[in-house]
């Protein structure tokens, strides 16, 4: 058991009195959203617009929020600082709170609030000299991906697989497009060394790591397009790579066994990478 602080409802404890109520509507129907924050120098990276995303999960959902965003980051920072938290993400999760099994919105249920913190290394990430590997699989999600909500089997199912088959992630199709990593945006860059990725719509998460890499694009004059593209385009690609808190920027060498140009990470991710670890470290 780990020495962490848990929140729990009000409550700061250690993990083995970090608990639910096992009638708590997350754990029985998945109703319940989260957000990943990272936490770089003992602070935290662009957690205004992951807060901003929470509210709109919420709403999208019609769940009432366990309290105003400021608290949530009073929270955040509370963790950071119990649990001495210099480089890692923070992980909190509402849910519809608890209440008598039964499908339809329960009338009288507070919404349940947990957080907890995990240590990281994401500026030194040790997978970034060498990239990643993923396979395709098929995208067998819900039709709201927009939502960050914590029905998230399909993608550990993804993820699981690529384990099992020896890469290290899996990049869902649909209808022959690419949506998204298991956890995370994708990307690819075209022999024009055009930064491709799909536009933003249900059939995705709105990245807040993917926006933030856009607008950097976009100011270092790099070209950008928000189109479909397949896994055959992909594996032609001169680079491809993914984007979330918990990555930032990470290069993709390799697509169901094709190696990408030289199977190494190349420079625009690595540009990409550096501009992103710059805005985290002092803002855009
Ligand atoms: N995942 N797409 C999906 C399906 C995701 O789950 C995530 C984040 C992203 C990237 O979003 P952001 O840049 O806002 O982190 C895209 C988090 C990190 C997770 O589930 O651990």
């Amino acid at each position: 058991m780990s020495d962490r602080i848990f929140y729990v409802n009000g409550s700061f404890v250690p993990e083995s009195e970090a608990k639910i109520s096992v009638l708590d509507r997350g754990f029985l129907f998945a109703d319940g959203v989260y957000e990943v924050s990272a936490v770089i120098d003992g602070q935290l990276i662009d957690n205004a617009a992951h807060l901003a995303r929470l509210e709109r999960s919420l709403q999208e959902l019609d769940m009432q929020a366990p309290c105003s965003p400021e608290e949530i980051e009073r929270i955040q920072q509370r963790l950071i600082t119990e649990n001495k938290l210099v480089e890692g993400v923070i992980y909190l999760q509402v849910t519809r709170g608890a209440a008598d099994r039964d499908f339809g919105f329960p009338e009288h249920a507070e919404p349940s609030l947990v957080m907890f913190t995990q240590v990281k290394r994401i500026v030194d990430n040790p997978v970034m000299d060498k990239g990643i590997r993923v396979i395709s699989v098929e995208d067998i999600r819900w039709k709201r991906r927009d939502i960050k909500t914590v029905g998230l089997l399909a993608p550990v199912l993804a993820k699981q697989e690529a384990k099992t088959r020896g890469a290290d992630d899996a990049w869902m199709v649909e209808d022959g497009f690419v949506t998204e990593g298991s956890s995370n945006n994708a990307f690819i860059v075209t022999a024009e060394g055009t930064i491709v990725t799909r536009r933003l719509g249900n059939e995705i998460l709105h990245g807040i790591t993917r926006h933030v890499v856009l607008e950097l694009a976009a100011k270092n004059d790099l070209k950008v397009e928000e189109r479909n593209f397949t896994i055959e385009e992909a594996q032609s690609a001169e680079e491809a790579f993914v984007t979330s808190a918990s990555l930032f920027v990470m290069p993709v060498v390799e697509i169901d066994g094709k190696r990408l140009g030289t199977g190494e990470p190349g420079p625009l991710v690595r540009q990409l990478r550096d501009l992103y670890l710059a805005f985290a470290r002092r803002g855009l």
